[in-house]
């Protein structure tokens, strides 16, 4: 048997509703807050992703889908949006041709090579934003709230992570700090962060099978050593989210996974039901513009792990809508369902016709499994005198309609509906 592959799923009947469900909400979120949809495709040339994301990251070096495609070029299926949407802000000249600063949103697929587990897959969602042109801490705050805003709307509780990594004046400096410090200890290091004490020290910082925060009380943290302009951006970054009614953890282990990061980082933690417990993460990113060719642009964003919000989306956060359903008992009723159903694809009624001719028992049976509300039965007398048979499958009340009489029906049903859903 073909399967589908390791770390990909599949998303159908009552969980494709609700992750349906749950993305209009989080479009309705972020429009309102005037970010505008930003699509990129799938994949890039890899360059991009060793340029923007990093090439001593784990992203790049481990975790990347990439393939050469029929005239040899090397292509990667994108395992983040920032550097392709940062891509394409380049390429279409955005900073000159939109208004600043430019906010957009995505929702879409990525993919990572990772171990899978609960929480973690090879093909995952995210919903993102990004902002650019805007350098000011209380942008990075606004951002940060975005990313609150979504997980109050579900009623998630949550913590938000924050720290400043610093910018190229002062990261150097505390980079020199940390690669004096651990270059003591290599004996204590996994052989991976023996590799990053000179590539990327501060992800050593980060690292679950070194586990700092346990092991290493002393060790120098980038907000002691932050220079004074970074030291003020964060300042007025608590400021800022203290207004917006954000309460943030000051965690100078937060550091992120990907190189791009300058100043603000942050990550928000939820009890997701599994070990992965980061549901976002973002910052700012003020030189990745320009490494890429583009103009000196300023810009910070997040990015939200969908199926980690799915998980703990409470389960009576949505309702499945009524379902009104129509069957044939016999051969002659079926085009009188048949006209029925094109009737009824007029009204906003969520209405299922099975053509199939079967014993009135079998049929209910059906409905039953499928929880329909109201049926629809069309039989031999029904076909004769041109009538339906309605029950209703909570009450076993039934009524008989004329055929023609839809408009009657459907204000029964949308009356049915209000009440069903006042009631929940
Ligand atoms: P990231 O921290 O790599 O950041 O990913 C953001 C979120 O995506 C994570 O917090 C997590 O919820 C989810 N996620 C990541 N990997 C997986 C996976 N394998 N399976 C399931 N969920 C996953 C970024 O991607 C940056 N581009 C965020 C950003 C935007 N920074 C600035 N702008």
């Amino acid at each position: 048997m073909i399967k589908a592959v390791k770390g990909m799923n599949d998303l159908y009947g009552k969980d494709a509703y609700r992750w349906g469900r749950m993305e209009e909400d989080i479009k309705m979120i972020v429009q309102t807050a005037n970010y505008t949809e930003f699509r990129t495709p799938i994949v890039e040339e890899i360059a991009l992703f060793k340029r923007g994301v990093g090439e001593t990251t784990d992203v790049v070096q481990k975790e990347m889908y990439d393939f050469l495609d029929k005239k040899g070029r090397h292509i990667a299926m994108r395992p983040e949006g920032t550097a392709s949407v940062v891509r394409a802000f380049i390429e279409h000249g955005i900073s000159v041709n939109e208004p600043s600063p430019f906010k957009l949103f995505y929702i879409g697929p990525f993919f990572r090579y990772e171990k899978p587990q609960k929480g973690r897959y090879r093909q995952f969602h995210q919903l993102g934003i990004e902002i650019f042109g805007d350098d000011t801490p209380q942008m990075d705050a606004e951002m940060i709230f975005t990313a609150c805003r979504v997980l109050d709307h579900f009623k998630i509780d949550y913590e938000v992570h924050i720290n400043s990594i610093g910018c190229n004046e002062c990261r150097p400096v505390y980079k020199e700090k940390l690669i004096e410090y651990f270059s003591s200890k290599k004996d204590k290091l996994c052989e991976d962060c023996c590799k990053r004490i000179k590539t990327n020290p501060l992800r050593l910082l980060d690292c679950k099978s070194c586990n700092m925060k346990m092991e290493y009380q002393k060790v120098p943290v980038m907000i002691d050593h932050l220079c004074g302009v970074c030291s003020d951006h964060f300042e007025k970054l608590k400021k800022s989210l203290r207004i917006f009614h954000v309460d943030p953890v000051i965690d100078p282990y937060i550091v992120r996974g990907l190189d791009y990061y300058t100043r603000t980082a942050f990550e928000i933690v939820a009890d997701t039901g599994g070990s992965q417990n980061a549901v976002a993460g973002g910052g700012r990113y003020d030189n990745l513009v320009s490494d890429i060719g583009g103009p000196d642009t300023p810009a910070t964003g997040f990015a939200m792990g969908l199926e980690r919000l799915f998980d703990m989306v409470p389960e009576d956060f949505y309702q499945t809508p009524m379902v009104f359903a129509g069957y044939v008992l016999c051969e002659e009723a079926v085009d009188d369902l048949v006209h029925f159903a094109k009737h009824m694809s007029h009204h906003p009624v969520t209405f299922f016709a099975d053509y199939r001719p079967k014993k009135i028992k079998k049929a209910l049976q059906k409905a039953d499994k499928a929880q329909i509300s109201f049926v629809f039965i069309f039989g031999e007398n029904e076909a004769k005198n041109k009538t339906v048979l309605m029950k209703n499958m909570t009450t076993g009340e039934q009524k008989t309609y004329g055929q023609h009489e839809v408009m009657l029906i459907v204000r029964e049903l949308m009356d049915a509906s209000a009440e069903f859903y006042s009631k929940k």
